[in-house]
């Protein structure tokens, strides 16, 4: 039976090891899947004894994603531009670094949400590694602009720059963001986290279709753009399902079937 594993910390909260038991059986791909506490400074040993155990590849969550991209002996495009990674396969003793956070989101929007990014003007707020995940998958759908506010200006100007080769990404402060209706809002702040919602003009939610990366319970963000005029305001375990569904297609070579889990999921979380 091939090993797969998620390393982080904490780790006890993570839906991964039952959604990649149900695209195994789904499948009929013979494989065992855990959760493992690595602690924080041990990383890299528990990575060796994985890979010394005869592991075929892992997944990587907070605070390990820099690290595993630091690790990992190549690196896919998503990876690089990410500067971080999500999702090792083990081939010969080497690591091969991926990075399915913002296909995983793109994969929900575009797929499961029916959302068009083409030609559409998306407001991203924050600037940190959250946000780097996801832009170049975001800039792949070709939206007229990205709009990047954080709350530190020079840092959403910097990420901007970096990006500018790949299409028109435009840098703010949150305190810049106008009273003007985007097409598409999307939190990677981890705001949520601290029960805050940054306080930004409301008129430019009137309209949009705003989606939290966060998911589990309703969050500060979801509730200001409901309360706002959001057409349509989504958490991010989609998200999650089909970064764990790229993963999976990254190391078994078969993509699996989602919708059937995603429904089972939100019903529960409802
Ligand atoms: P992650 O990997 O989750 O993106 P991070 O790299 O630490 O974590 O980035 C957190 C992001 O949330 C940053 O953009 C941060 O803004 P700053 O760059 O100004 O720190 C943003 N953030 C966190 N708490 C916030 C708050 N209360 N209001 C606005 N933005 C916040």
């Amino acid at each position: 039976m091939d090993k797969y594993t998620i390393f982080g910390n904490p780790i006890h909260h993570t839906l991964s090891p039952k959604i990649h038991g149900y695209f195994a059986e789904q499948t009929n791909h013979l494989i065992s899947y855990e959760k493992v506490l690595a602690p924080r400074g041990d990383f890299e040993s528990y990575v060796r004894d994985f890979v010394t155990i005869g592991g075929k590849g892992f997944n990587v969550t907070v605070p390990f994603k820099i690290e595993a991209y630091d690790l990992s002996d190549k690196l896919t495009s998503h990876a690089r531009t990410a500067g971080a990674v999500n999702t090792i396969k083990i081939e010969d003793g080497q690591l091969l670094g991926h990075n399915t956070d913002g296909i995983g989101l793109v994969s929900d929007l575009c797929n499961n949400l029916e959302q068009t990014l083409k030609n559409k003007d998306i407001l991203i707020l924050g600037a940190g590694g959250a946000t780097k995940g996801i832009l170049l998958p975001l800039l792949e759908q070709k939206p007229a602009r990205i709009l990047l506010a954080n709350r530190t200006k020079s840092k959403a100007l910097d990420l901007a720059n970096n990006f500018s080769n790949f299409g028109k990404v435009c840098g703010f402060g949150l305190e810049q963001i106008k009273d003007k209706p985007v097409d598409i809002i999307i939190n990677a702040t981890s705001a949520s986290l601290d029960g805050v919602m940054p306080d930004i003009s409301s008129g430019v939610a009137n309209g949009a279709f705003c989606y939290d990366l966060m998911y589990g319970k309703k969050t500060p963000f979801m509730n200001w753009a409901s309360n706002n005029g959001a057409t349509r305001v989504v958490d991010g375990l989609g998200m999650l399902v089909e970064q764990d569904a790229s993963s999976f297609e990254f190391w078994r070579g078969e993509k699996p079937e989602t919708i059937d889990l995603l429904s089972a999921l939100k019903e529960i979380a409802d």
